[in-house]
């Protein structure tokens, strides 16, 4: 019978690198309890309507890539897709606004996406990211931008190219969808099948096209720029000084429309160029209409996602490696009373705190030493019959040679100090 393997697009973390998984989520971790923000899980599927409605029907992620399904109560889930929108159902069904005013959350967590899998696009991934619900000020869009390339930077990420847009609030994007149209009418014919369909749906994504007739085409169409309010315009404004005041570089780029519906004002993405086609490590911006979209009452939202597989290609890139942990304490049983004491002695160990392993498989000293070295330890306990009527054990330091005899009561003190 053959042997089944995972599914396409998806991956084991395997021991060798959970290691690096869990001090990339370790970092995150305490880089958000400094910036004041609170974890927050949410389930692996969540009903499909919350897509459709949050991220959009005609966006790629709902109409292509979500994998759905009908449950035993006849109900259409979906896997997650992405976070925000699971997250804004959260925030309403519990009511988080009644706490505070400005509610900082955020999550590391799996997502799913039926993509072409290649390097750095995957069916299951995962993302760390925030969501600042509550307020509509620059000074938050500030704050998330800073913790999105700040975050990276403590990665250890370089050369990130952070691309910066405002696409304004929905009135002003009534006139420019129009202006749009206006001007892509008379290429229609000479446009991809996806783009004549976002023709009527979604116009504004035809700008971030990939097809390089088509981004040469797109090249001379209205900005959005021109049909911000001057609301919106403020908001840009102080945000792009503010980002100037903390020294985050940024790009403009008036044609950065992001594939989720959501949308509103400030969107950015946060590109490296270690990583090749999928060179977008972050993406983020502005909802101020979901949470009532969602059904709750009109409250402003900002926030970003980061891809941590992506992350991990690009530390791979720049040669960052995990610090290993070592074992501090091998325990080499030479015969059977040995073992026994050995048995207590590493129980005794564990519980003071200290990094400790031994035989398992009644191995022959030569290769107990030898899985010493392997698993780096710094110090190696021999015990047998011999030491157990004298009193000891003996202690060895693999790095020096040094060998010498003493009381296991002794012991732990001994290598605390
Ligand atoms: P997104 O741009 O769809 O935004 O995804 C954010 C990041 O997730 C991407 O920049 C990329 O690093 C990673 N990513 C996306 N798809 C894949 C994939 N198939 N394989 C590997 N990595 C992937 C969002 O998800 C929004 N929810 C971000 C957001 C939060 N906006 C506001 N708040």
């Amino acid at each position: 019978m053959n042997t089944l393997r995972s599914i396409k697009g998806t991956h084991d973390i395997l021991p060798e690198q959970s290691r690096r998984w869990q001090s990339l989520e370790q970092n995150i971790h305490n880089f958000m309890e400094r910036y004041g923000y609170a974890e927050i899980r949410t389930p692996a599927f969540e009903r499909t309507e919350l897509f459709a409605r949050g991220v959009g029907s005609e966006t790629d992620i709902v109409s292509k890539e979500m994998y759905s399904f009908r449950d035993m109560s006849d109900t259409s889930v979906t896997l997650k897709p992405e976070l925000t929108a699971p997250v804004i159902r959260s925030y309403l069904q519990h009511n988080l606004g009644r706490i505070t005013p400005l509610t900082k959350l955020y999550y590391i967590d799996h997502a799913f996406r039926q993509e072409r899998p290649q390097k750095g696009r995957y069916r299951q991934f995962h993302q760390y990211g925030v969501e600042a619900l509550g307020s509509p000020h620059p000074e938050i869009d500030l704050e998330i931008i800073a913790i999105a390339y700040f975050s990276l930077l403590e990665l250890g990420l370089e050369n990130l190219t952070i691309k910066l847009n405002s696409i304004g609030s929905s009135e002003c994007r009534t006139a420019f969808r129009e202006a749009l149209k206006d001007f892509l009418r008379p290429h229609l014919n000479d446009l991809s099948e996806t783009s004549r369909r976002r023709f009527d749906t979604n116009p504004m994504r035809i700008l971030d096209t990939k097809v390089p007739h088509e981004a040469e085409i797109v090249k001379s169409a209205p900005i959005i720029a021109e049909y911000l309010t001057s609301a919106d315009r403020a908001h840009y404004e102080e945000l792009k000084s503010g980002l100037k005041s903390l020294s985050i570089p940024f790009e403009e780029d008036s044609n950065l429309v992001r594939g989720l519906d959501y949308y509103t004002r400030t969107t950015f993405e946060i590109i490296s160029p270690a990583l090749g086609a999928q060179s977008s490590v972050c993406g983020g911006g502005r909802y101020d209409g979901l949470i009532e979209t969602l059904g709750g009452k009109p409250t402003p939202g900002i926030g970003f996602a980061t891809g941590i597989e992506r992350v991990l290609l690009a530390q791979d890139a720049a040669g960052i490696i995990a610090n290993p942990q070592n074992t501090k304490i091998y325990l080499i049983s030479l015969d059977d009373p040995g073992r026994a004491a050995n048995l207590v002695l590493i129980s005794q160990l564990r519980n003071a705190g200290i990094k400790s392993d031994m035989d398992y498989l009644r191995r022959s000293m030569k290769a107990q030493f030898r899985e010493a070295n392997r698993l780096g330890a710094e110090f190696v306990i021999i015990n047998g019959n011999t030491e157990i009527k004298a009193g000891t054990v003996q202690i060895k330091d693999l790095n020096t040679g040094e060998q010498s005899a003493i009381a296991p009561a002794d012991l732990i003190s001994h290598l605390l100090k």
